[in-house]
Formats: C-alpha cells, sequence, structure tokens
C-alpha cells in the first residue's frame, strides 16, 4: 500500500513538473490565459494513463471535491465519474473527512471502513495532496484489504480451534492426575483404568501436535512443486499393508485394483503416502462397517494425470458437508471422529498436499451409498517442477 502510494506521488511530481514545464515553454510562444487553461488538462490526461495502470482504486479530486481523474478501478468501486462531485457517488463519511482533511492542508489522512453491499469489503484509503500545473488536488487511493483481512480472521480461529483440541484432552489428562493422587490413591483397579484412558487422551494429543506440525510443513513448502517420480501402485500396496491391522479389527478386506496405463506421478512419495494413509484411513473409520473397501490407481480421462480413488460402502456424507470437508477441524460428526482417533485435519493436509503437487481432489457421496475420495497427481515429467 505505501510503495503504490509513493510510486504514484513521485509519477505525479514528475507529470506535474512536466506540465508545469510545458505550461512555462508555452507561455512564451503563446497568451498565458491559454497556457493556464491548457496546462492542468494536459496533465491530467496523463495523470489518467498513470492512475489507469494501477491496480487499485484510485481517484484524484480537485478544490471543490469534483473528480478529475480516476482510473477503471475506482469507477467500479466509488462510482467515481470525472467531473462529478466524489461526494455524490460514494458517500463514505470517514472517508470525505481525510479528504477534507487533506484539502484543508494536512500531509495525509487515512481512513478504513467496510462497504457491506453487493459483497462485503474492508477498505483501506489513503489520501495525500499532490500539485498539478500550479493547483493542488488530492489523491485518494483506495486499497480493498477483503483478502487480507479474511486470511487474518482464519489465522485467528485456527489458533482457537487448535487450542481449543489440545485442552480437552489436557482437561482430562489433569482431571485423572487429581483422582489418582487423591480419591483414587489407594485403588489399584481404579488407577489402571484411568491410566489406560490418560494413554488414550495424550495419544490423541500426539496425534493433533504431529497433525499441526505435518501441516504447517507442508504450507511453507507449498510453493515449491516436487520433482521425484512416484509410484502411487507401490504407494497404495504400502499403506495397505501398514492398515492391516486396523482392516483386520474391523473384519473387512482392502482389494486395490490397478489399471492399465496408470503412469507414475510427479511427486513427493512421503507425502503422496501421507494422501493414501488419510483416505483409506478414514474409509475404514467412517466406512468400515458397509465392508471391503476400493482403491483404484487408474490414468486420467486426458492422461496428464494418475488418479487414486479409495471407495467404501458405508453411511456416506450429506451434500451440504462435502464441499467444507477439507477444512482445518471440519468433521460431520465431532463425537464419532474423535471416539475414531480423528483429528479434523487429515483432508485438509490432503488438500494441501494436492496444492503442492498441482492435483485435486474430487469427493462422490451419497448417504446410504458409500463415499469415494478421488486424488489426480500430473503424470511424471522429467524436469515438470
Ligand atoms: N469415507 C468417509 N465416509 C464418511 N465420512 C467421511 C469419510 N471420510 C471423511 N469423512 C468425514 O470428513 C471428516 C473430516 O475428515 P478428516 O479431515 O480426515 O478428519 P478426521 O478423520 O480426523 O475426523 C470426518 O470427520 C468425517 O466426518
Ligand atoms: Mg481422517
Amino acid at each position: 500500500m505505501t510503495l503504490w502510494l509513493a510510486l504514484v506521488l513521485i509519477a505525479l511530481v514528475a507529470l506535474a513538473a512536466g506540465a508545469a514545464g510545458y505550461a512555462l515553454s508555452r507561455r512564451r510562444a503563446s497568451p498565458p490565459a491559454a497556457a493556464a487553461a491548457q496546462a492542468p488538462q494536459a496533465g491530467l490526461a496523463e495523470i489518467t494513463a498513470v492512475l489507469q495502470a494501477l491496480p487499485h482504486a484510485t481517484v484524484l479530486l480537485d478544490e471543490t471535491g469534483r473528480v478529475a481523474a480516476k482510473n477503471a478501478a475506482a469507477a467500479e468501486l466509488t462510482g467515481a465519474a470525472v467531473g462529478k462531485p466524489f461526494a455524490a457517488s460514494f458517500r463514505v463519511p470517514d472517508l470525505l473527512a481525510a479528504i477534507e482533511h487533506v484539502r484543508d492542508g494536512a500531509e495525509s489522512a487515512e481512513a478504513a471502513f467496510t462497504l457491506p453491499v453487493p459483497v462485503e469489503r474492508s477498505i483501506e484509503a489513503r489520501v495525500a495532496p499532490v500539485e498539478v500545473g500550479g493547483r493542488r488536488y488530492q489523491l485518494a487511493f483506495l486499497h480493498d484489504i477483503t483478502a487480507m483481512v479474511r486470511v487474518e480472521r482464519m489465522r485467528a480461529d485456527f489458533v482457537a480451534n487448535a487450542s481449543h483440541e489440545l485442552r480437552t484432552p489436557l482437561t482430562s489428562l489433569s482431571g485423572f492426575i487429581e483422582t489418582i493422587l487423591g480419591p483414587a490413591r489407594d485403588d489399584p483397579d481404579a488407577t489402571g483404568r484411568f491410566l489406560e484412558i490418560m494413554q488414550a487422551q495424550a495419544q490423541r494429543m500426539r496425534r493433533l501436535i504431529d497433525d499441526l506440525l505435518s501441516l504447517s510443513r507442508i504450507e511453507l513448502n507449498e510453493h515449491v512443486r516436487p520433482a521425484a517420480k512416484a509410484d502411487l501402485a507401490g504407494i497404495a500396496r504400502d499403506v495397505v499393508d501398514a492398515a492391516q491391522p486396523a482392516l483386520n479389527r474391523a473384519g473387512i478386506k482392502a482389494v486395490i485394483d490397478v489399471a492399465e496405463g496408470a503412469r507414475p506421478v510427479t511427486g513427493a512419495r512421503d507425502e503422496l503416502l501421507q494422501i493414501a494413509q488419510n483416505l483409506i484411513d478414514n474409509a475404514v473409520k467412517y466406512g468400515g462397517e458397509g465392508g471391503d473397501i476400493e482403491v483404484n490407481i487408474f490414468p486420467s480421462a486426458d492422461g496428464a494425470a494418475t488418479a487414486l480413488s479409495v471407495s467404501d460402502k458405508g453411511p456416506g456424507i450429506a451434500r451440504e458437508h462435502i464441499p467444507r470437508l477439507t477444512e482445518r477441524f471440519y468433521r460431520v460428526d465431532d463425537a464419532m471422529s474423535r471416539e475414531r482417533g480423528g483429528t479434523g485435519l487429515g483432508l485438509a493436509i490432503v488438500k494441501h498436499i494436492l496444492n503442492r503437487h498441482r492435483g485435486r481432489l474430487e469427493i462422490e457421496s451419497e448417504p446410504g451409498r458409500g463415499s469415494k475420495f478421488t486424488v489426480f497427481i500430473p503424470v511424471w515429467q522429467p524436469g515438470a517442477a
């Protein structure tokens, strides 16, 4: 914001100087009145061209509060039209006060406000005085910070959610410690039972911290695309082997089918392993009661990617939840997820790994008919990253 404002001001000062020079040289040849009338016009045309090149809404106002120049972004945001009073099209008292403040001689003024319609937007505005062709103007620079505000809010929510998730098992641990030290001091049976619950709570905290660290590590590297060659079929086999104890407990099998023509992909093996682990773990945890699960590896329709899908015949997921499943800590059923050892971060991790791999996730599910999670990873190309 400040950098842009500095650039605009430098450009405007240069233009104003040019316009003034132009006025001076013209003054020698033509009557002074005509030169005075032409100078600001010539400056304003060039200023409009500069404003047009700026990504943020910017308006130049004259002493009477009329719009002297504006860019397309400003016209869209504020309805500003050259020659019209700015206050008539954009009635934001804080901004108008800042403009007046600068008109009255202030070196700069700022205003922050939100626009409720058509969608809520947060704007940060800065106003500074500029002189063009000997006349004084106010330059108002409007920066749409909606996306920044949203990210900030998400960050705050995330910290609150993560703290809450950790506090629950911690509270339970403290409670049991107190009981073992107090009322249950001489009861070895109860103590044994409590220690088992405490172990489960400690494991839950560990899973949560592991997932949080994993998420932050992936996010840090999200802009770096992995370059290695990886084999999804081998990865699926390794994950199913490792999941065998859980599959046995659930009394189901995981059947892997690798279609002909499924090619290696461009990716980091350990992260692709994490994707398969999360999807297979979810299928066993939430869809296992429906019977065996299926893992399919196959080429995408256009051949540019290899897909890995995990299908279960479980209870499925209602339509309204599907777009939100990859949000951090989003669960369809909080209690069920916790009871089955979930952290609510698995699919968020999947999404971030896919971003890094330029891949994508498709979720198909219908209540009562099971779920199918499919990831598409670009096929391996030497030097793709
Ligand atoms: N195969 C599935 N069948 C039904 N629901 C699922 C399935 N996979 C994921 N879900 C739902 O999506 C939610 C988020 O999944 P995930 O991010 O892996 O978190 P977690 O498994 O730790 O709860 C789960 O809590 C569950 O409600
Ligand atoms: Mg999960």
